[in-house]
Formats: C-alpha cells, structure tokens, sequence
C-alpha cells in the first residue's frame, strides 16, 4: 500500500474510533430496543448462529456496547470481545460483568487470539468500515477450528443508496451518513461494495456461504417501531451471512 493510501486510511481509522468513543456511553440505550439494530439485524443475526453454544468460544469481532456478548455468555459461550474504540470496549466489559474477555484492537490486524482457538464469530455491522477485508477474513480462518462459523451482517448491497452517493453499484465506494443518538451526533465513512466482491473476499479467505438471511420487520417491531420501520418492508435492509471455514 502506498504512503498515501496509508494514510487516508489510518484517518478514517481515528475518525471512526473517535466518533464510536463518543457514542459509546449511549449506545447499549439508543440500540439495544431500537428499530434497526434490536429489532431487525440482531434477531437475524442470532437466528443464523449455530447451536448449541455452551462451551463454545465465540469471538465478537466489533464488540460496541458488548450486547452481542452478552447475549453469547447468556447462551453459555465464553464470549472474547474485540472492538477499535477504547470506550466501547470498557462499557463491553461492565456490561458483561467479568464474563468473557475484552480487547481494544484493529481487525486490519490478526485478532489477538491463539491459531484454530475459536469455534465461531459473530460480527455485526463492522466490516464495512474496512476497504480491504483481505486480511481481516484471513485471520478470522486461521483463529478458528476446522468447520468453524462466522455469523457476519452487513448494510444489503441491493439497499437504497445513501444521499450524497457517488459511484454505480459496481463500485466499491466510501460513503458517509449522518446519525443523532441519544444527543450525539457523528458523521461515519463507510465502504459499500457489491454482492460479488463481498462473496470472493468470503471465497478468497477460505469460507463457503452456508446461509444468507435478508431480514424484515416482524409484527411486534412494526408495533412499536411504526415510523421508523416503514421505509424497511419490502426493501432490502441487511444482509446477514452464515459462513464456514472450508475443511
Ligand atoms: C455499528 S457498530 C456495531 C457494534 C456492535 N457490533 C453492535 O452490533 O452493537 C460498529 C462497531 O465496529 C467498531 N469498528 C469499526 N471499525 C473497526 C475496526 N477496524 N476494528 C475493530 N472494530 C471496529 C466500532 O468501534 C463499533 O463499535
């Protein structure tokens, strides 16, 4: 990579660690009920992950708030959490309250785990703040156990653009949005890709897609979340995958 690349990537890098330790203190309140994240990608999610999960251990790469641990501890799984922002990492490990384990790390990185220590991942909403998932999903294969999973979502590449997106959908391309939550406002920069370039980084890594699940809103979420969920039904939303280490 050259100088420059390097660079421009290690500034969004800060940006979205500091726009994460500011929303840190608000996020487990602003997400664990919300519409999207508690309602729509979280249940999708966990329906994909493999049962059963006492003993397991179970890295959440992008831990946040450490509402996917908790969830994995309550399952009976020995959770590792591993998120870019120190504040969330903190309120990860006060929410789980000395189940599992936290680490502050980059997933640009090799996870801070042993070779073949994992039995599955979960990582929700992260990868897209990451160009090149090339190594990233390379370290995930090697930390886990032959036949291991990743139970991985993403913002569906077939969702409606973003305002202010340049770029067709063939193009891998940075886009930025806007959120309020709980009275912190931050501009995030992320990567959308198409479906193919996300399925040969998954093949190129050595996993095979088991199962892919393109949640919608349920009943008792449109109850409570009428307005906010009604630009979701029958659009594309998220994409959740179930991938396996190849043997
Ligand atoms: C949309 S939030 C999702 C948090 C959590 N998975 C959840 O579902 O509540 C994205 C998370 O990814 C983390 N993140 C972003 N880039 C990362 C990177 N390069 N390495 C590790 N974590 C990262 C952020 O700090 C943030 O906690």
């Amino acid at each position: 990579m050259d100088d420059r690349r390097a660079g421009t990537e290690d500034r969004h890098r800060r940006s979205t660690r500091d726009a994460y330790d500011r929303l840190a203190p608000v996020w487990s309140e602003t997400t664990d009920a919300g519409p999207f994240n508690g309602f729509l990608e979280r249940p999708a999610l966990r329906s994909l992950v493999p049962r059963p999960l006492a003993g397991k251990t179970v890295l959440d790469a992008g831990c946040g708030s450490g509402a996917q641990c908790e969830w994995l501890a309550a399952q009976g799984a020995h959770p590792v959490g591993v998120d870019l922002s120190p504040a969330m990492v903190e309120e990860a490990r006060l929410r789980c309250r000395g189940a599992g384990r936290f680490v502050v790390g980059d997933l640009a990185d090799p996870l801070p785990v042993a070779l073949s220590s994992l039995d599955g991942i979960t990582c929700s909403l992260v990868l897209h703040y990451l160009e090149d998932w090339g190594a990233t999903l390379r370290s995930f294969a090697t930390a886990l156990v032959p036949g291991g999973w990743v139970a991985l979502s993403l913002d569906h590449p077939f969702g409606p653009p973003l305002p202010g997106q340049r770029g067709g959908y063939f193009d891998t391309t940075l886009v930025s949005d806007t959120w309020v939550k709980g009275g912190v406002e931050v501009t995030q920069q992320f990567w959308r890709r198409p479906l193919s370039s996300a399925i040969d980084a998954f093949a190129d890594a050595g996993f095979v897609v088991e199962r892919v699940a393109e949640p919608q809103p349920s009943a008792e979420a449109m109850a409570l979340h009428p307005a906010a969920l009604a630009p979701v039904v029958g659009v594309p939303w998220f994409i959740v995958y179930l991938l396996r280490r190849a043997p």
